[in-house]
């Protein structure tokens, strides 16, 4: 099989540059590892820039997100039991949508498979080839036990963190970056009604907790714990328990508890691989680089590279090559300051058991501070939508 960009990975990062790229007439195949039933079946990220809304409706994968997604023009911050509403509309003119990832992929498999263009699912083995010499790479997998070969231009690494694509590029190219928190997200899906109209985030001496949502009946909480913690030692009255233990009394007294749909624990870390090019196998999205998940920057910059590469790759077959080759640096401009407001996050809302008492106080002062100030509260929002691509 031949086309011009082969993708590895349909998560939305891979299943975005397929519909962008399709759109513009320029030919791809995705190959992923698992079913589409497994993709849709993880629980991830549920707020979007307004950089992925237009994205998603520059490739005609926009029109469930406008009539379900929630528009959410503020959030509230909790500390010492006080709420502090960061007003997004007004701070930044422009807001985020509550849309789950799960429902973002369902969008695109769908615009996908109603343009007829291919995917192959539970694809072993995968192999990306002969990216680095410059002329012809090649993707390698087996699907039912029998070897399959695509020749391809350009190779676009979606896999996630934990793909073949970022393994593949030879160590000596690459430099990585770092830092793993020593605690994790416990995160539960119920059907139950939201807490409140707006997302809360909870700085609490027991721990950080967010009461997040996907739809008026969906809600989607989660509790920091250690590490070593695991989801099987978590009953469900456990995580409802500490979750009320966390928020403000009124927000307690108000929380509508049940059976979790699902429930897991994520890690947190921050992550960089530079660049994000090697010949003519570019990453995108996690297989690049992971934010812990305190601003909700995953998906966003997932989307925002795609955006970058998309644009880079229409330029190419215009003729023009320099998109191609600032891709990199253009993308990890914009990956650094999010990686930077998620770390910055994640430092002020957690509970980090190195913290001395001073530190603690360190930490509740600068909140303190940040919500009293004008200037404060629109730092927090401007990053929050979305720095300019
Ligand atoms: P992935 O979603 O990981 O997709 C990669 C795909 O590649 C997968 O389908 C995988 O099966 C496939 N693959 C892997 N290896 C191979 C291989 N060898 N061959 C073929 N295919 C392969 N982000 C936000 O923006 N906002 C949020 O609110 C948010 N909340 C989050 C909450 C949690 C609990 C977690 C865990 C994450 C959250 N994120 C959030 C992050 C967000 O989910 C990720 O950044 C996003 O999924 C990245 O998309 P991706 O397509 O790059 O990678
Ligand atoms: C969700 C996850 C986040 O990391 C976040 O900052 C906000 C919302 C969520 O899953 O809904």
């Amino acid at each position: 099989m031949r086309t011009q960009v082969a993708i590895i990975g349909a998560g939305p990062a891979g299943l975005l540059l397929g519909q962008l790229l399709s759109a513009s007439g320029i030919d791809n195949v995705i190959v992923e590892q698992r079913s589409g039933d497994y993709v849709l079946g993880r629980i991830r990220a549920g707020v979007l820039e307004p950089v992925t809304v237009s994205l998603l409706e520059a490739c005609g994968a926009a029109a469930r997100m406008h009539r379900d997604g929630l528009p959410h023009e503020g959030f509230e911050l909790c500390t010492g039991g006080q709420r502090h509403r960061i007003d997004l509309q007004a701070l930044t003119g422009r807001h985020v949508t509550v849309y789950g990832q799960t429902e973002v992929t369902r969008d695109l498999m769908q615009a996908r498979a109603d343009s007829g263009r291919s995917t192959v699912y539970e694809a072993e083995d995968v192999r990306v080839l002969d990216f680095d010499d410059g002329s012809s790479p090649r993707v390698q997998y087996r699907l039912g036990g029998e070897l399959h070969e695509i020749a391809c231009d350009f190779i676009a690494g979606c896999d996630g963190f934990h793909g073949v694509c970022r393994a593949s590029i030879p160590a000596d190219r690459l430099q990585t970056f770092e830092r793993v928190y020593p605690f994790g997200w416990l995160g539960v899906l119920a059907d139950v009604p939201p807490l409140s109209h707006e997302l809360m985030y909870v700085r609490h001496e027991r721990g950080f907790a967010l009461c997040s949502q996907r739809s008026h009946t969906r809600s989607r909480y989660y509790v920091q714990v250690p590490s070593s913690d695991r989801v099987e030692q978590w009953s469900d009255a456990a995580f409802w328990e500490e979750l009320k233990r966390r928020l403000p009394d009124d927000a307690a007294e108000r929380l509508v508890t049940g059976d979790p749909i699902e429930k897991s624990i994520a890690p947190l870390r921050s992550f960089v691989a530079e660049p994000m090019r090697c010949g003519r196998l570019f990453l995108a999205g996690d297989a690049a680089h992971i934010v812990p998940p305190t601003g909700a920057k995953g998906l966003n910059l997932a989307a925002s590279d795609v955006g970058y590469l998309w644009q880079a790759l229409v330029d190419f077959y215009k003729g023009d090559v320099s998109g191609v080759d600032g891709y990199s640096a253009r993308c990890l401009q914009r990956v650094w300051k999010a990686e930077r407001f998620s770390w910055w996050m994640t430092g002020l809302l957690h509970r980090f058991p190195e913290h001395s008492p001073f530190e603690q106080r360190m930490q509740e002062a600068e909140l303190a501070y940040l919500l009293e100030s004008d200037a404060g509260r629109r730092v927090i929002a401007e990053n929050y939508v979305g720095l300019p691509v």
